[in-house]
């Protein structure tokens, strides 16, 4: 009898432990569930802010509508109010002070000068300084390489930090090229959750990582497949068909091609052909432009849709960077 309650009794422990651990199991899947959709959709988000790093700041307009009305003159100005000046030299071949030189910093690797000792925070980034990084690192030095030994506390007036980040750019010999606005994508995404949420497909990789390794000549060979090559033509100059030519497509206006009747559903989109939205396009074209004239169903497989795109971005004399190189 006793045994039999104390059965009862663990039994009851044990059945409310695992209820508990299920609801939490249950519960972090359903959370997790929304990160890839997120990330699949937002291209730019800072590298501090991705999921599992730095405690979330507030989200930074893009640098690109930001350098669009900057003033490099102003910047330099700014550099002296905001006192950059008592530890960094602007000019080519300038000393070291507290920190580098910051001569031709823009799309040089993190830590740049030679011979300085730069902290480890920093030296462990990869790859070139890009306009985008240095909006995050401006914004909150330690936020962006927390240990950082640039004791700064950043610039939180968009303006002003876009003044200096363009008086960077113009440190060169080659300035570094301001990437076009994109506000209407911006407030539309926002805007418009219906289209936006029906972009990539939950649980998939975002077109970032897709693009990383995905396979032009294999994009190529997959247009033919699936018949794109039936309405379209990819080659410099050549005619439309069913529907529009598309070299050069990437990054250019929706609805690119001189004199093809476009749909006023692909007309009336804003905004450059980015990467994220030849996605969302290809994965289903009647779900990002609803009333398009694009009789296709969609690319389903997001390794060939990868790849695709992949494709359409060599369609030119001067391909658009992949994201995050
Ligand atoms: C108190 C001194 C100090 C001030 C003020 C300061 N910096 Fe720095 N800066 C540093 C140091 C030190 C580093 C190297 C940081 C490291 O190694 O972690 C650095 C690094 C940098 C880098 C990266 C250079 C590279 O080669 O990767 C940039 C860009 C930069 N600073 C810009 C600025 C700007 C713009 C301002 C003013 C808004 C500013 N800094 C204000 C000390 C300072
Ligand atoms: C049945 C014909 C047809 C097929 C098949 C087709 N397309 Fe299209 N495509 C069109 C038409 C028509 C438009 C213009 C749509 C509109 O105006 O709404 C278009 C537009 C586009 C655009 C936008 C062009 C611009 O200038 O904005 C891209 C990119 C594109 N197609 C890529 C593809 C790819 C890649 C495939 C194969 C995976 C494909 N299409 C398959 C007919 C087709």
């Amino acid at each position: 009898m006793d045994s039999m309650e104390v059965n009862k009794a663990v039994a009851a422990v044990l059945v409310a432990g695992i209820a508990f651990f299920l609801t939490g199991t249950i519960g972090v899947n359903l959370v997790q569930e929304h990160v890839p959709v997120k990330t699949a959709i937002k291209i730019d988000v800072p590298k501090a802010a991705a999921p599992g790093g730095a405690p979330a700041e507030p989200e930074l307009p893009p640098i690109a509508n930001l350098l669009a009305s900057a003033n490099p003159t102003n910047g330099e100005a700014d550099t002296k109010k905001l006192g950059c000046v008592a530890c960094h030299t602007f000019t080519e071949g300038g000393k070291a002070g507290i920190g580098p030189n910051l001569y031709g910093v823009v799309g040089a690797p993190h830590g740049h000068m030679a011979g300085f000792g730069y902290s480890e925070a920093l030296k462990s980034k990869k790859g070139p300084w890009t306009l985008a990084e240095l909006n995050e690192w401006l914004y909150k030095p330690s936020a962006y390489a927390p240990g950082t030994r640039m004791s700064f506390a950043g610039i939180k007036d968009n303006k002003e930090r876009a003044d200096v980040i363009d008086y960077l750019r113009t440190l060169s010999h080659n300035p570094e090229p301001v990437p076009p606005p994109e506000p209407e994508k911006k407030q539309a995404a926002a805007a418009t959750p219906a289209p936006a949420a029906g972009g990539a497909p939950a649980g998939e990789p975002s077109i970032d990582t897709l693009l990383a390794s995905a396979d032009p000549a294999a994009g190529e060979a997959d247009t033919k497949k699936l018949g794109c090559t039936a309405c379209h033509t990819f080659d410099k100059g050549g005619k439309a068909g069913l529907g529009p030519n598309l070299y050069g497509v990437v990054g250019a206006p929706h609805g690119h091609m001189e004199g093809f009747s476009y749909s006023t559903a692909l007309k009336s989109k804003q905004g450059p052909w980015t990467f994220a939205e030849l996605n969302e396009w290809l994965t289903k074209p009647a779900a990002y432009a609803p009333g398009t004239r694009m009789t296709f169903a969609g690319i389903k497989n997001p390794k060939e849709r990868a790849d695709v795109i992949a494709y359409l971005r060599t369609l030119s004399p001067n391909p658009e960077p992949l994201p995050g190189k």
